[in-house]
């Protein structure tokens, strides 16, 4: 079969509908046809300010949202990327490999030190990307299901491994992006023309493991554009056409068809509906992550048995990378 890996930062309380609608969904299809990984990336996570405690409860609380929307274990593999020390050592092989100045043009880079300023921001943002590398290529990964957000990285991840290949030889399989059109940008509620994301955060962002009241409230009060026609236009109506894609990703009914549901209604209506299409969705969501956090136990013995068949695949990755590049196998 191939192979996908994708993760996720544990950096939230909660995943967002973004996290969901432009990853998750597609990471539990995909597994239907793939021999795929699932990470918790909670090396990443610690590129920004954490707490060690609150990051343990997310870590779980990350992999519980993967179980609860739909990965299954007995055919995905779910880990923690820091069980798995080869992450970060073929890391170090693909910064050093990795340009200075091709670091520096990262978007994602450009825009976190900038937010945080040079005195909060640690290198670990800068070499964020090289370990991003580093887990979709010690999985040989033919696919990558991300958001629109990751496409520049994995548009490294790709010059890394030729990059690799050319210089060495032949090791690593080239990933392709996996990036789905029109769910692979949701936008935020107040501001549709940026996307959902913790860092916006407030009340454009819709938390899967929030109140759904407070979600549904949310929804109810999403900035709408001008003009009264429920139709799916994202230069003219990016508020809308953000509804109508969270609608028909929700409920499986198309945008074609929501627009002639709604032809002659009104903005309110659409808001009312798919508050309750989500609060529909939320809440056995909701409930199936608080079961799956409440069994401990059996959460980390899955995440235990995850780690143990990435650690058998990873290595043997991270063993031929090494002898290609030279290291002197310890006898
Ligand atoms: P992270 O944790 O920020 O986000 C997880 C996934 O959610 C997607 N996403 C969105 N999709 C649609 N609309 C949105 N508004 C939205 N916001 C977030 C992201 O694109 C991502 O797919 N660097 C990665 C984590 C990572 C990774 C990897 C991913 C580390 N190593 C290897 C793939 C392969 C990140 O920060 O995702």
């Amino acid at each position: 079969l191939p192979r996908v890996f994708s993760g996720m930062q544990p950096t939230a309380d909660s995943l967002h509908l973004g996290n969901y609608l432009g990853a998750l969904t597609q990471w539990v299809k995909l597994q239907e046809t793939h021999d795929a990984f699932y990470c918790v990336v909670d090396l990443h996570s610690i590129t920004a300010d954490f707490e060690p405690e609150v990051l343990r409860q997310r870590t779980r609380v990350t992999a519980a949202q993967f179980l609860a929307g739909g990965v299954d274990p007995e055919r995905s593999t779910l880990l923690v990327q820091s069980h798995v020390a080869a992450h970060a050592e073929l890391s170090w092989v693909l910064t050093c490999l990795t340009g200075f100045g091709e670091a520096s043009r990262m978007t994602q880079f450009k825009d976190k030190s900038q937010r945080y300023g040079t005195d909060r921001s640690g290198v670990g943002l800068f070499t964020y990307p090289m370990l991003m590398a580093a887990d979709i290529l010690l999985y040989q990964s033919h696919r990558v299901p991300v958001g629109e957000d990751q496409r520049q990285h994995l548009e490294l991840t790709r010059d890394l491994a030729q990059r690799f290949n050319t210089r060495f030889g032949e090791t690593f399989v080239v990933p392709e992006p996996y990036i789905v059109k029109g769910t692979a940008k949701i936008y935020d509620l107040q501001t549709p023309d940026k996307q959902m994301s913790k860092s916006l955060g407030g009340s454009g962002c819709l938390y899967l493991l929030d109140e759904p009241k407070v979600n549904a409230k949310k929804i109810r009060s999403a900035v709408t554009d001008t003009g009264r026609e429920i139709r799916f236009d994202p230069a003219e109506k990016p508020g809308i056409s953000n509804l109508l894609t969270i609608y028909s990703a929700l409920s499986g009914q198309t945008v074609e068809q929501l627009e002639a549901a709604y032809d002659g209604k009104g903005y309110g209506d659409l808001k009312k509906d798919l508050a309750e299409v989500f609060v529909e969705f939320a809440t056995p969501f909701r409930d199936k992550v608080r079961q799956i956090v409440a069994d401990t136990e059996g959460l980390d013995a899955v995440l235990a048995r995850g780690a143990e068949r990435a650690r058998t695949v990873a290595g043997e990755t991270l063993a031929t990378a090494y002898d290609r590049v030279g290291f002197l196998p310890a006898k």
